[in-house]
């Protein structure tokens, strides 16, 4: 239903907050998990499989398999990829965090972002090189980039390195995938805030210095106890005038669920209209070209794991029966075809 320019995609469920659930890896032995996951996606994002913990578990040893086999996947279903993530604070192992030479560690980045981005060169659409490099105003020493100057989690990168490695991560991607998408990428900057105009600010900077930038992307984890982003569109629209590409990369809508853990019709309600606004807001960007959602089915989404009483958040349920949201999402590519 999408119309040529745009991909409609989901993370590849697997690694993180799976590997204790007590189900095998989904991506790789949920049949019907795979046969939706191939139908109704034009893009996929794996979950965790691409992330350093998972990936570079150790010094010098890369477990490349369920990375290789997402790929290959993608391609066998004529699917894109988005390679997700770099440069990033969170699942970052202890290796890593140990290492206090600048120049070591610098080197070690160098090395994972070639042999990472250079293993897939060619066949990932779009890279989110930098995650979450800002703590929120909600931290402890607020908005400011997690350079460990405050009590926010810190990115060891950038305080041991300096917030020039950010440009280093963009320039050493590209070098390795020349036609690979490169974006930044984190969540609460779907409204014009002060968080989404730090990154509005960066990236000019980054593009004033011919830093090879070429998109920014609005994770989109949205609660239905806040209100919609109704700046969203207009937010996006100042990136595109950037000359930047834009995307929705791991959009869910969760909630407080009532006592008896049945949703009720008018969150479900809610919760499609939230859906349908933030893919309206893509569709109405030019360059917004991907659109993801960071599961599709309840059972495996990462919500009530870190939010308890909290849950439903994806596009199913947990037996793959269509919820609103998922109607609403179809419905609204269906009418961007007219
Ligand atoms: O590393 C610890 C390990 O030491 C410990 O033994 C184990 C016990 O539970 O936990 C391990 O951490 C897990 C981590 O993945 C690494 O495997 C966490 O419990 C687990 O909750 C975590 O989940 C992932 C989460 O990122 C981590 O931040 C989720 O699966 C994944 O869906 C989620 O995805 C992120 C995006 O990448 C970035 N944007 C936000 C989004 C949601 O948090």
């Amino acid at each position: 239903m999408a119309p040529d320019d745009l991909v409609i995609g989901t993370a590849a469920a697997g690694g993180g907050h799976h590997l204790d659930a007590g189900y095998p890896d989904p991506f790789t032995h949920d049949k019907k998990y795979r046969k939706l996951l191939a139908a109704e996606f034009s893009s996929v994002s794996p979950e965790n499989q691409m992330k350093w913990d998972f990936i570079h578990p150790e010094r010098g040893v890369y477990n490349f398999a369920a990375a290789d086999a997402i790929v290959d996947f993608a391609e066998a279903n004529g699917q894109v990829v988005r390679g997700h993530t770099l440069l990033w604070h969170s699942q970052l192992p202890a290796w890593v965090h140990a290492i206090e030479d600048p120049a070591e560690l610098r080197a070690v980045l160098k090395d994972h972002i070639e042999t990472v981005v250079g293993r897939y060169a060619g066949r990932i659409q779009q890279w989110d090189v930098a995650n979450e490099i800002f703590a929120d105003e909600w931290d402890k020493g607020g908005l400011r980039l997690r350079d460990g100057s405050a009590e926010h989690a810190v990115n060891p990168f950038i305080e041991k390195l300096g917030p020039g490695i950010i440009a280093d991560a963009f320039r050493w991607a590209h070098a390795a995938d020349p036609q690979a998408k490169l974006f930044l990428n984190d969540y609460a900057v779907e409204d014009w805030n002060r968080k989404s105009t730090a990154y509005y600010d960066l990236a000019k900077q980054l593009l004033a210095q011919k830093v090879p930038l070429h998109g920014f992307a609005f994770q989109a984890h949205l609660d239905l106890q806040y209100p919609f982003p109704s700046t969203l569109r207009a937010n996006m629209q100042r990136f595109d005038d950037l000359g930047l590409e834009t995307a929705i990369t791991e959009l869910d809508v969760r909630f407080t669920l009532p006592a008896n853990g049945v949703p009720t019709d008018a969150q479900l309600a809610q919760q499609a209209a939230t859906y349908q606004g933030v893919l309206e807001a893509c569709l109405a960007v030019e360059d917004c070209n991907s659109f993801t959602i960071w599961g599709f089915n309840d059972k495996y989404s990462w919500v009530p794991g870190f939010f308890s009483s909290q849950g439903a958040a994806t596009v199913m349920w947990e037996d793959y029966e269509r919820k609103p949201a998922y109607h609403a999402l179809h419905e609204t590519l269906a009418a961007a075809q007219d």
